[in-house]
């Protein structure tokens, strides 16, 4: 049976027992904040394990594409060191909502296997949690397996319900006991049943976990129990395969064959030879293309940080591999090809993507190949000496300094028994980042002692705040009774309009004012999450420790800033719609003057792409619909399909603001009514890393600036062209064109010119021992006018050795030339080049045709009158 007929049969199996065939979710949990991957079948039904959510349907089954690299569930060191760790693999099962409970789930799952998969009954143990007598019983007393097969385990993980057999999806999540069936390859193979001392080895493994949900675990560690008991399983298809294939291990299956030659075909067309078809890499590298490919297909694009982070590292870990076999350039990205041929039936998205996700992985490669190349140049310097560890400083500069990270370099010493000065590497991490935080502190003020009361933020309604009272005031980063007239101050109040910086967002600006002082802010940074840092100058009077004052904001700069905000939640829902859901924001920078926007794309948008956008967000604008900000809990949020930024933290409560068609989870300040905004306009588009696009765009009063600097310009263009604005771009082609034909003219003029001065040459040549020898500048000539005049010379001359020069703003050209009669004793070559030398140039070239260029003009007479004293020395 190969790997996809077992994945038929499964389903089919299930849906003859009553179950709706769902298909497999994204790699990419739909906004769960609390999973990097999707790490089992389960997680799509979650919410409806919690009862939150009710389908059509109260049995389903599926075949899951998960990915185990990161998060609780990580398995990605041990791949390709073990005959089953994957870092992607497909999860096959069964799961009932209220439906049926232990009885039916375990009578599945024996029939499948025993009777459509048959499978020796005698090979296969199974495990229940220590606690399960239900469980238990049901596999001795109704299936029949004898109890010396059946293996109570306990919780044999260090705390209560931390066992093999209780499942848990993460640290909150539903879970509940679980009974695993294991298979027996065999006496041949070292290793001893579940729960003995040698369960490790590979002689008795896991295939199908079957889960009892029975509670939800919160954040407190509290189990509740879930509103009804349910099923959860999970088959790992490569193991099934390989039992049904008789192999032993995953990578000797169907699809893995396929795959790792790929690999290997694609690393040996990279630059490897003779490689191993066992070699560990191969596997590595037959793995984590799944990986990659799959996550790339759902939308994450490799960056540095969450999910971008892990798809690099899993993407250079292979790439490494490659490297480690012999690939000296980009391999990986072929092999997604055969991939598709493979897995590309069962999960079409695959397919639909299959350029992009080849063009992603190439880019990313050509980038990594000259960092490791670079790299292990550094690495080996430090190994070559036989030495036993690479100490932490040196760890720590190949990752600092050149991007080598740190597991890469722990996995060449692992290879060679060398080990890496972990704890060494540590400190110069820590002295690093000790060192950014200084930095951080003199540059922004943040990080000022304070230990009093928060800041009341008032600034979603208010501008004005007329009791704001001073709590602590600061001068070169000290905390003071009292700054005075002229002084540059922190200032922190009980209450204020003024919005902090953060969310991208930049602080507001103002006065703060009372009968006897003034001080006008610049700025407003936090100096704690909810401590606000006034900076600016006091220009009248002094502040002290408990003054009061009038805090008023700037109010005009305040709502140029607060139009780019709106108008960048309007622009980030337009890009999604325009480009593709795997748009993910990756930064952002919002002032008065415009908004700046990093977000995850392979490509430069076109010029249709960019007015799209404009033309959708002011519609938006034109809608003018109201603005609402609503606070609520974060689960609520995700489940009003807010959208948030993974690897974001955010508290239990949250603030959606709502504004057009978007809905962001979002603490600045916006617009009442999106036509507020007025008018939006794009002003550019660039690239800032591989995979991430700039946009930045103008809202209001600044979109008007910049439409009317533009039409400034062009009105310029025009009147210098005196020709009307309509009719500026044929007025440029028809000058393009003029400006063609005159070049055209030109050098056939210059042609002209160069060949009559080439018939007066002809008399200047001096004839040694029956060869013509000439050395001469032409005037105005330049590369190729030299060329044509030096086959004109040689035809006139028949036997000749000739150097012609041109000048042009200092730099020298020179050509030599020697007829073909000549050149067993005089080479072009070697003439240009002595000529050359002698006006600070070198160059060469054949025998009878030799350019070179020169950078000292006032040498060239000279130079020149050399040439036949070193002709007549060789004929
Ligand atoms: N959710 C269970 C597992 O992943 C079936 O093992």
């Amino acid at each position: 049976m190969k790997a996809s007929d077992i994945r038929h049969t499964f389903l089919k199996f299930f849906e003859s027992k009553g179950h709706t065939i769902v298909s497999s979710s994204p790699v990419i949990p739909g906004d769960d904040p609390t999973l990097l991957f999707t790490n089992a079948g389960m997680n799509q039904f979650k919410d409806v394990f919690l009862g939150f959510d009710k389908r059509a349907y109260t049995r389903a089954t599926t075949s899951q594409k998960c990915i185990r690299a990161g998060g609780k569930h990580n398995d990605l060191d041990n791949v390709g060191y073990t005959a089953r760790h994957h870092t992607f693999f497909e999860m096959l099962g069964n799961f009932s909502f209220g439906d049926y409970f232990k009885h039916d789930a375990i009578q599945y799952a024996w029939e499948l296997l025993t009777v459509h998969f048959k499978l020796p009954t005698e090979k296969l143990w199974v495990t229940v949690y220590a606690e399960d007598d239900e469980a238990y019983e049901i596999w001795n007393k109704v299936v029949g397996v004898p109890a010396e097969r059946i293996v109570r385990i306990g919780d044999n993980k260090g705390g209560r319900y931390m066992s093999d057999n209780f499942w848990m999806m993460g640290d909150t999540g539903p879970c509940g006991p679980c009974t695993e069936i294991f298979f027996d390859h065999g006496e041949g193979i070292p290793g001893g049943p579940p729960g003995s001392p040698d369960e490790d080895g590979d002689r008795y493994i896991e295939i199908w976990n079957n889960v009892f949900m029975q509670f939800n675990r919160t954040e407190d560690g509290v189990m509740h129990r879930l509103p009804k008991p349910s099923v959860d399983t999970g088959m790992g298809l490569e193991r099934i395969t390989a039992v049904l294939q008789h192999v032993h291990g995953n990578y000797e299956i169907d699809l893995f064959v396929a795959l790792l030659a790929a690999a290997k075909s694609a690393v040996e067309a990279s630059g490897g030879q003779d490689i191993d078809p066992a070699s560990p890499s191969l596997k590595v590298i037959a793995d984590h293309i799944r990986a990659c490919s799959f996550t790339i297909t759902d939308g994450v694009i490799p960056g540095n940080e969450g999910r971008g982070y892990v798809l690099r590292r899993i993407a250079r870990r292979a790439i490494r591999h490659g490297y480690k076999l012999g690939a000296r350039k980009p391999f990986f990205h072929l092999i997604v090809a055969e991939l598709v041929t493979q897995m590309g039936e069962a999960y079409p998205e695959l397919r639909a993507a299959q350029a992009r996700v080849t063009e992603v992985l190439k880019q990313e490669e050509e980038r990594f190949f000259l960092t490791i190349q670079h790299g292990m140049e550094i690495l080996e310097g430090a190994l070559a000496g036989g030495a036993k560890t690479v100490d932490g400083e040196t760890a720590f500069k190949l990752h600092d300094t050149y991007g080598f990270p740190v597991d890469l370099t722990a996995d060449v010493c692992r290879e060679r028994g060398v080990t890496v000065d972990q704890a060494g590497f540590e400190s110069a991490m820590n002295r690093q980042r000790e060192q950014a935080r200084a930095a951080g502190k003199f540059k922004m003020a943040a990080g000022l002692e304070y230990s009093g009361t928060p800041t009341t933020f008032h600034g979603y309604e208010h501008l004005v705040c007329e009791t704001a009272k001073v709590v602590a005031v600061y001068v070169d980063g000290s905390p003071v009774a009292s700054a005075d007239a002229g002084d540059d101050a922190v200032i922190v109040l009980d209450h204020t309009p003024f919005y902090a910086e953060s969310g991208g967002q930049a602080g507001d600006s103002g006065e703060l004012r009372n009968a006897s002082s003034r001080v006008l802010v610049e700025d407003t940074i936090k100096i704690q999450a909810d401590v606000f840092g006034h900076h600016g100058r006091v220009v009248e009077g002094s502040v002290k420790v408990g003054d009061v004052y009038t805090a008023r904001v700037d109010a005009e700069r305040r709502s140029r800033t607060v139009r780019n905000h709106s108008a960048t939640h309007l622009m980030h829902k337009a890009l999604r719609e325009v480009l593709g859901a795997h748009v993910q924001q990756k930064g952002s920078l919002v002032n008065a003057e415009r908004t700046r926007f990093d977000f995850a794309h392979n490509a430069p948008m076109s010029d249709d792409e960019v007015r799209r956008v404009e033309a959708i967000v002011n519609a938006e604008i034109l809608a003018n619909a109201a603005a609402a900000a609503q606070v609520m809990a974060l689960d609520d949020a995700q489940k009003s399909g807010a959208m948030m930024l993974f690897g974001e933290k955010y508290g239990e409560t949250v603030r959606v603001l709502t504004i057009g068609s978007s809905k962001e989870l979002c603490g600045g300040t916006h617009v009442g009514r999106t036509g507020d905004i007025g008018l939006f306009k794009i002003v550019a588009e660039s690239g800032v890393a591989a995979g991430i696009r700039r946009v930045e765009a103008v809202t209001g009063d600044n979109a008007l600036a910049y439409l009317q600097g533009l039409e400034r310009t062009v009105n310029d263009v025009a009147s210098a062209l005196k020709a009307a604005v309509p009719e500026v771009p044929a007025r440029i082609a028809g000058l393009q064109d003029q400006i063609r034909a005159l070049e055209k003219e030109l050098g056939a003029l210059k042609g002209k010119l160069a060949s009559s001065q080439g018939d007066g040459l002809v008399a200047q040549a001096i004839d040694i021992k029956g060869l013509k020898v000439l050395a001469a500048t032409l005037e105005g000539a330049d590369a190729a006018t030299l060329r044509a005049t030096m086959d004109q010379l040689k035809n006139k001359l028949k036997s000749a050795a000739i150097v012609l020069a041109a000048v042009d703003g200092g730099k020298v050209q020179l050509a030599a030339g020697v007829t073909a009669d000549a050149t067993a004793k005089v080479k072009a070559g070697e003439l240009v080049n002595f000529v050359a030398q002698q006006v600070g140039g070198k160059g060469g070239g054949k025998p009878d045709l030799a350019m070179a260029g020169g950078t000292d003009a006032s040498k060239l007479d000279g130079a020149l009158a050399s040439v036949q004293g070193w002709v007549a020395e060789r004929v």
